[in-house]
């Protein structure tokens, strides 16, 4: 048994998608979530700022929170930075991108699957890569969504610009071949229903995240480090932004487990 939190994190709303599914999956467990809403988009950033953050928001879930395992409930960050920080922290990192894939390859009936994601998600090829560690025989067809994330940064999931832009986006993946679409960004799933009826209905759309909270699961399952059962789980929820409109927003998306979202402030960390 360990009593210490997971940490968990994203450029912004994300990740709790992410950290839905744990909640639901995992109810003893308590969760430090990290959104750095500040330096959000992170899609059209160089993955070495990526990385960078990735490694200071990780450094803070280690070090002041003492955190016993690490989801990166960001694929721009998993594909940017999910390699260096396994390699420089001690405790379970682990990312979106590969159980995002198993998902979809499982659902996946004619094993042609379309992946969207943020620029900097897609241009790293990392879900080719993860494809081929995985030996998986899908094909996949990847597409990415600028300016989706804003969107729902926003709290704009089903306006008629959105709809537009995804009609726009999802152009080269609509057409028949492609059976399953793989959300490999943590924030899609609140577009799921303008996606979907872009897509169309025989199209199956897969988020990453219940297959996530399983991996986790089984992390904890080995390393016997999951947290005694029977007390209440509280979270904490962090927000380098306006935390007042993380809260509000975090709660709409998320649910009541939100209630309060606390500051976090880099700048003022990097010059301290
Ligand atoms: N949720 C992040 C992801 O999965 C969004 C990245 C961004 O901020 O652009 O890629």
């Amino acid at each position: 048994m360990d009593d210490r939190p997971i940490g968990v994190f994203d450029s912004g709303f994300g990740g709790l998608t992410v950290v839905r599914a744990l909640i639901d999956l995992l109810p003893d467990e308590q969760l430090v979530y990290i959104g750095d809403t500040a330096r959000y988009p992170y899609g059209p950033r160089p993955p070495a700022e990526v990385r960078l953050f990735s490694e200071q928001i990780t450094e803070i879930l280690v070090e002041q929170h003492d955190v016993k395992m690490v989801v990166v409930a960001c694929n721009t960050a998993a594909a940017a930075a999910l390699d260096d920080l396994r390699a420089r922290f001690r405790v379970p990192i682990l990312g979106v991108i590969e159980p995002g894939l198993r998902a979809a390859a499982k659902a996946s009936r004619n094993g042609r699957v379309g992946v969207i994601g943020t620029v900097g998600t897609i241009s790293s090829g990392a879900y080719q890569r993860a494809a081929g560690a995985l030996r998986m025989s899908a094909e996949l067809q990847c597409a990415a969504c600028p300016g989706f994330v804003e969107f729902v940064e926003r709290g704009e999931v089903d306006s008629d610009q959105v709809y537009v832009l995804a009609e726009r986006l999802l152009s080269p993946l609509r057409g028949g071949e492609v059976d399953t679409l793989l959300l490999g960004c943590t924030h899609y799933p609140y577009l799921a229903r303008t996606i979907g009826d872009v897509m169309g209905r025989e199209v199956v759309l897969v988020s990453s995240a219940e297959e996530t909270a399983f991996d986790v699961r089984s992390v904890l399952q080995a390393t016997g480090l999951h947290r005694s059962p029977g007390q209440p789980a509280h979270h904490r929820f962090f927000s380098s932004g306006d935390v007042g409109l993380f809260a509000e927003m975090g709660r709409r998306l998320l649910g009541a487990e939100l209630s309060v979202a606390e500051p976090i402030d880099f700048c003022r960390r990097a010059s301290a």
